[in-house]
């Protein structure tokens, strides 16, 4: 696509903000490898490309999560950035910023809109009823009331939609609604809430979208909305809220809706200060282009709201927003219960990460239908394509041509010029494919050109040439090797890592798209290293049944939080049933009974010889001392430890160990990797029972 004449071209790409509440999963990482290898090509085409990213941070249910692990919302999305940061490095997800709509460059982005608003007679002041806690205190979203779905009347079902009948509805239709925090009936309450006038720019919005800046089937989509009118848009929250407070106001907070795609600007401005630039000359440079990668569930917020707020405040709207579809896993929603919910974490325990990222892009088009995630043809595409077919090639002649050839590349044969012009001559096709985000077809197009260089080395046989003509053999063995060079330059968008390996072999600088046409020749290479090898059935189903493992814990905490917030509300409000901890069996009363739960004192805390896990706590429960084994050593520091209150299983059977007698257990929550002993919220005598 890119000839040499062609100006570089100027371009900022961005993807959807994760939300600093949740682990990125695979269904996550469609679009941030999508939108990665779309940047990646551009890169290596030579434009000035610029991926930006960053954690949507704001919101009730990032503060209410904060609030259940204890920890201030700031505290909690300090701790997820770093670990979305992780993860999205493990899978070569390479932004150029990724940065937080918490940030004072977001801030007086988003008070800039909105003063714009203001001043454009945009903002409109409008009493509201809404549902309100008188137990939390707070106004509560739709996600956050539970209660039976007013068509089918199935219970416990969400406050906007329901999970039995897929019926839509306002929160105010919902049966019998619940607050899902502490179980209690909230209250129907008035507070003045300000809306952006989405109806006043629908001639805009329409023009804009008649320009062409969307997919077709977006836009069709679009005009469905529009048909049913436009309504205007309520951006303000009452407190308690985690966002910015909206100037001029009393205790009013943005929606998060409303500074979260101001973060793409935001983490912009962030990135062009410390990169010797400005924001204007990147956002408002009229030849920069602007593009967002989104899923469909967003489509509404970054084609209607967000084009109108830019208008509004006079920033270029977007060149294009890209919309894929969801993931699905063997065509079904992916599943916590079957184990297809797969954190970005626990892929990586059992899998190569460029495997699910060539097996993406083998899958992705520019449309906005569903993605599957087929566990067979995931194994195919992997073991016979990438495994099988690319890397055979490299393998069946990088180790001859060292082994007889001092490692040096010499010139090709009649066949094999022809074949390496063939692989040439493909190269704006195949750009155009990933200019195109037709990923798919670019993956396939590579497949092709590398079945024909496996049928030229089956019929040339250089194994057998190497006896009978070594010359002709040589030719073969380069001829093969450059096309591969070229391979490996067509898949350096979807595969950074394993390219980077095949340069070392190859003994090449970083290859560019524009090295496609320099054939390698008297160029020595270096010690072939394996690439890329099969997938085992069984590291599958070791990532399927641990994403189940892992979800049973959360299911754990979570019913032991409900429970707990329904407890101290006396139980009743969740129709004097009381859930179980476990979710797994319900237990009597007079089952929980027999465990003698006690408050005790850590009186020691020792090492264990021979035990890396281990701590040896002596405790006293009551006036009488005993000694348990507890694997927390890697949590506790045990000068820590001393004087704590902890809560132990006191009629526990003693059990042997290897390292003595072990006279009680004591209770720790865990989740993943983290793990924290439970302690009384206030000091109280040991020996004290829990009941
Ligand atoms: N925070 C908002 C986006 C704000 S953008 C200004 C949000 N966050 S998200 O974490 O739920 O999703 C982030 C992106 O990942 C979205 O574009 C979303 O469509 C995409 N995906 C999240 N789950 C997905 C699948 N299961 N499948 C495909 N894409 C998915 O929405
Ligand atoms: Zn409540």
């Amino acid at each position: 696509m890119q000839s040499n004449q062609q100006k570089k071209r100027k371009i900022i790409v961005t993807a959807g903000l994760p939300y600093a509440n949740g682990s990125i999963h695979i269904g996550h990482l469609v679009e941030y490898i999508q939108t990665d290898i779309f940047v990646r090509y551009h890169k290596l085409v030579g434009n000035e490309c610029v991926y930006i990213c960053g954690d949507d941070t704001h919101g009730t249910p990032v503060m209410i999560s904060a609030r259940n692990a204890g920890v201030t919302p700031e505290e909690m999305i300090k701790r997820v950035h770093q670990e979305h940061s992780k993860d999205f490095a493990d899978f070569y997800v390479n932004f150029d910023n990724f940065y937080t709509t918490h940030s004072e460059e977001n801030r007086e982005f988003s008070e800039f809109i909105y003063s714009k608003m203001k001043e454009k007679d945009l903002i409109l002041e409008t009493q509201i009823e809404q549902l309100f806690c008188e137990h939390d205190k707070m106004f509560l979203p739709d996600r956050f009331i539970k209660g039976a779905c007013p068509k089918c009347k199935a219970p416990d079902q969400y406050g906007d939609s329901c999970d039995s009948c897929s019926a839509t509805y306002a929160v105010t239709e919902v049966i019998e609604p619940y607050c899902s925090l502490c179980k209690t009936k909230p209250v129907i309450k008035k507070s003045t809430h300000y809306f952006f006038r989405l109806s006043k720019m629908a001639d805009k919005l329409r023009a804009w979208i008649g320009e062409d800046h969307l997919q077709p089937e977006v836009a069709n989509k679009l005009a469905e909305w529009f048909k049913d009118g436009l309504r205007d848009w309520d951006i303000s929250r009452d407190a308690p809220y985690f966002g910015f407070k909206i100037p001029g106001s009393e205790d009013k907070y943005f929606y998060v809706w409303l500074d979260a795609p101001v973060g793409y600007m935001a983490s912009l401005k962030n990135w062009a200060v410390r990169n010797g630039r400005t924001f204007e000359q990147m956002w408002q440079d009229k030849d920069t282009e602007i593009y967002h990668f989104i899923g469909k569930d967003i489509l509404y917020f970054h084609t209607l709201f967000w084009p109108a707020m830019l208008m509004t405040a006079g920033f270029k709207t977007p060149d294009n927003v890209f919309i894929h579809g969801m993931l699905k896993v063997d065509n079904e929603k992916m599943s916590k219960s079957k184990g297809t919910f797969i954190n970005a974490k626990t892929y990586l325990k059992y899998l190569n990460p460029e495997y699910l990222r060539y097996y993406y892009a083998s899958k992705l088009g520019s449309g906005i239908e569903d993605i599957n995630l087929s566990v067979k043809d995931f194994l195919y595409k992997v073991n016979s394509e990438l495994v099988g077919n690319i890397t055979n090639i490299a393998s069946r002649v990088a180790g001859m041509l060292n082994k007889s050839f001092d490692g040096v590349i010499g010139a090709m044969d009649e066949d094999g010029s022809a074949l390496y012009d063939k692989c040439v001559a493909a190269a704006p096709q195949i750009g155009g494919f990933y200019e195109g985000r037709e990923f798919s077809q670019a993956v396939s197009a590579v497949i092709k050109l590398a079945d024909d260089v496996n049928k030229y080395v089956d019929n040339k046989k250089p194994w057998a040439l190497l006896k009978e003509n070594a010359g002709e053999c040589h030719k073969v063995l380069s001829s093969v090797l450059n096309c591969f060079k070229n391979f490996m330059i067509y898949l350096k968008p979807v595969l950074p890592k394993y390219v980077a390996d095949a340069e070392a072999i190859l003994g090449v600088a970083s290859l560019e798209w524009r090295d496609i046409q320099k054939p390698l020749e008297g160029h020595k290479i270096n010690e072939f290293k394996p690439l890329a090898v099969r997938i085992e059935q069984e590291k599958i189903d070791g990532m399927i049944s641990e994403s189940k493992e892992s979800q049973k814990t959360f299911k754990t905490e979570v019913k032991a939080a409900e429970k707990k917030a329904a407890d101290e509300k006396g139980s009743k409000a969740s129709g004097g049933k009381v859930e179980g901890v476990l979710a797994a069996s319900e237990i009597t009363i007079e089952d929980f009974q027999k465990v003698d739960l006690r408050v005790a004192t850590v009186v020691a805390a020792d090492d264990v010889e021979g035990a890396d896990k281990l701590l040896r706590l002596t405790v006293s429960v009551g006036g009488v001392t005993k000694n348990i084994f507890a694997g927390i050593k890697s949590h506790y520091k045990k000068e820590d430890l001393v004087g704590k209150l902890v809560v132990v299983v006191n009629n526990l059977k003693p059990r042997k160990m290897k390292f003595g007698m072990s006279e009680g257990m004591v209770i720790a929550a865990s989740i993943g990797e983290k793990m924290a002993l439970l302690t009384p919220m206030s000091p109280v005598e040991d020996g004290a029972k829990i009941s």
